[in-house]
């Protein structure tokens, strides 16, 4: 048997040593939680999304009584970033959450299903997005969606190739 070995480099520094735009994009997904409507997990999760034309986009968990029918932050920014401007690429993305109020110490990860619509998106533009996963202890920056979902199922994967 062989083995496939996959090299996925993830950097992790503090918000002070990322560039400006970077951190103005953490302070915003920070700033997001305020937004969030999470009576029932009490985990309120900012996201903020950089368009190519330097534009902000913004979003929030939204929870439901009836759970599923909640959202995550990543999809309510990035759907409402397509809502609204599809016509610009999504160049990064920055992730905050709070615990009960109290900022996460570890950077917080998107979910399983977040990572799939992000995926979409690096697909549909044809572009990497940057991922900005923020805790106090620091700043994990990730390059491209395909590094949070390596081996996934994109367009391209229902196309027969012989
Ligand atoms: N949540 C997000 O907003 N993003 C994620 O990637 C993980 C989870 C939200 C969903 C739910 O409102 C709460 O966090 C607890 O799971």
């Amino acid at each position: 048997m062989k083995t496939l070995e996959l090299k996925i480099e993830i950097g992790f520094c503090s918000v002070d040593e990322l560039k400006e735009a970077d951190r103005e994009l953490v302070e915003a997904a920070r700033q997001a939680t305020a937004n969030s409507y999470s009576p029932y997990s009490h985990f309120s999760v900012g996201a903020a999304l950089r368009l190519s034309d330097g534009e902000i986009i913004i979003g929030a968990n939204q929870e439901n009584a009836a759970f599923p029918s909640g959202l995550c932050a990543e999809r309510t920014a990035m759907f409402a970033a397509q809502a609204q401007c599809p016509s610009q690429s999504v160049v990064a993305l920055a992730i905050a959450a709070k615990n009960n109020g109290v900022p996460t110490a570890r950077p917080v990860a998107p979910c399983g299903a977040c990572r799939q619509s992000l995926i979409e998106i690096e697909e549909r533009y044809k572009r990497p997005m940057k991922v900005l996963l923020c805790g106090t202890e620091g700043v994990y920056i990730v390059n491209s969606v395909k590094d949070l979902l390596p081996l996934s199922f994109i367009g391209d994967s229902m196309i027969e190739t012989l």
